[in-house]
């Protein structure tokens, strides 16, 4: 495999040059769709109301001092818990297919398990997803946006393995109260995250920092995500007609220099420990062979008795092989790659690599995200050779920037039309199966360690009070959508 990978990556430098800005003035296929996104803890609000349980990111934004750049919550955040079909307008306003929006997992079942299921939170659901369907928006479902239920955290969150099973039984309740309507399943959104942010480097709730529980939480996650697949495909799929997948983020990872063969594989790691992370589990039964090659070398010279990294045994490796109708993918950026001999235990210095973005690329508001649109093409077109040519669901892209920008916000509009514009030319010159685009977000929110203020996005909206004003960027998706494309 780690040759394969690499003669993809020869042939991908080699076949789009950098500098490739030519517009493609096409249409995308007919029946190509388009959406927005959000996430339960990032837009609801109502914390508390109606018998919702807490979550880990009630907990970890409760804590004094306070984990959050600017100290906020996400208590109220855009209140859609009481405002959603405010949220309903503005998408029909847009003119959109459909609304990927997430769970959250503590408002339905209170403790995590479905010994007590609450009825307010199911009702809430049907509210929205009855709107969506009456004003001809598909519902696009994700199971898991990063809220565990305290009170599974409580006896060990995502790397005690008692979770998959909590996790199997709630994916069986949104799929028996809303499966009927429901035809768009995600199990988990950046799986990678979850895991990284969360019990990795602690960013993220639960705040954990370890180089051994972000290696079990992914072990668990990718476990629960084979349940919730199997579990769809078994009892629901052929009475619901509906599709279950899951969300992994990657940015692409570009050698810093390309004509440098150990660049190149230090690029090829790098995507790999990020993307084959999660997705070799998914289409080919195990973790990539270069990450089970350098952890446990890795490990043993740490002196431990066990690789960090876990191993699947033939069930697993089983179930979870080919647990995919579509592949989901979150692409926001792209970073340069060198290798480097690394002895920081954990995720990033497992990968020997370091990688870095240029000061040439336009910034944004988020320190991560640098505006390189020909990256998401080079991605796309790695997927598509490295997985044989997936379905695939771009659920998330998108730019951020400050509340000075207010409603005029150029650089997202910029940001929109050359990422798309280069999706555009993987679909139609290199024969990539995407057939949805999902613009992050629909409205400014909750941006995790970031806070309130930390990334802003299409609608205007800091306030709860405060009615939901459409950037310019807005008027700029509704033409991208009506028009299906950049015809000339
Ligand atoms: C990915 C996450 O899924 C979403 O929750 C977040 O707000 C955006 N990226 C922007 O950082």
């Amino acid at each position: 495999k780690i040759s394969i990978v690499g003669l993809v990556f020869v042939a991908l430098s080699l076949t789009f040059a950098q500098n490739d800005t030519d517009f493609l003035y096409e249409n995308f296929p007919e029946d190509f769709e388009w959406g927005f996104a959000t996430a339960s803890y990032q837009i609801e609000g109502g914390w508390d109301a109606d018998g919702k349980g807490e979550n880990i990111w009630d907990e970890f934004t409760h804590r004094i001092p306070s984990p959050i750049k600017d100290n906020s919550t996400g208590d109220v955040a855009c209140d859609s818990y009481h405002n959603y079909m405010q949220d309903v307008e503005l998408l029909k306003n847009t003119g959109v297919n459909f609304y990927r929006f997430s769970l959250s997992w503590s408002r339905i079942l209170p403790d995590g398990t479905n010994r007590t299921i609450n009825q307010r939170g199911i009702d809430y659901y049907n509210k929205l997803i009855n709107a969506l369907i009456a004003n001809g928006i598909e519902p696009m479902v994700t199971l898991y946006h990063w809220d565990l239920p305290q009170t599974l955290q409580a006896v060990g969150g995502w790397p005690n393995e008692t979770v998959i099973h909590h996790f199997e039984g709630y994916a069986r309740i949104a799929y028996s109260y809303f499966g009927d309507r429901v035809k768009k399943w995600i199990t988990f959104n950046e799986a990678f995250v979850v895991c990284q942010q969360g019990y990795g480097d602690g960013v993220h709730a639960p705040g954990i920092s370890s180089p051994v529980q972000s290696y079990d939480c992914a072990h668990n996650v990718l476990k629960s995500h084979a349940l919730a697949y199997r579990l769809y495909e078994r009892e629901f799929k052929e009475s619901q007609g509906g599709e279950c997948g899951i969300t992994i983020d990657c940015g692409w990872y570009e050698p810093e220099d390309p004509n440098n063969p150990a660049h190149v594989e230090a690029a090829e790691r790098a995507v790999t420990f990020k993307h084959g992370w999660y997705a070799f589990p998914v289409f080919f039964g195990d973790y990539p062979s270069v990450m089970r090659t350098l952890i446990d070398a890795k490990s043993q010279s740490e002196g431990l008795l066990e690789s960090r990294l876990p191993s699947f045994d033939s069930y697993w490796s089983q179930q979870l092989n080919g647990s995919w109708d579509f592949l989901g993918l979150n692409h926001y950026t792209t970073e340069l790659v060198v290798p480097e001999n690394r002895t920081d235990p954990g995720w990033r210095g497992d990968q020997n690599t370091r990688t870095y973005q240029s000061e040439e690329w336009p910034p944004s508001a988020s320190f991560w995200l640098r505006v390189v649109p020909w990256g998401f093409r080079k991605l796309l077109n790695w997927i598509k050779i490295t997985y044989g040519n997936p379905l695939l669901y771009v659920t998330e892209n998108g730019f951020s920037d400050t509340d000075a920008e207010g409603v005029n916000d150029q650089g997202r509009i910029d940001y929109y039309r050359d990422y798309t514009n280069n999706m555009l030319k993987a679909i139609n010159l290199d024969g990539c199966n995407i057939k949805k685009y999902t613009a992050w977000s629909l409205m400014d929110n909750f941006e995790w360690a970031e806070g309130l203020t930390g990334a802003l996005w299409c609608h205007y909206y800091t306030d709860p009070a405060r009615p939901r004003t459409p950037k310019m960027s807005q008027s700029f998706l509704k033409k991208l959508f009506a028009d299906n494309g950049f015809p000339l």
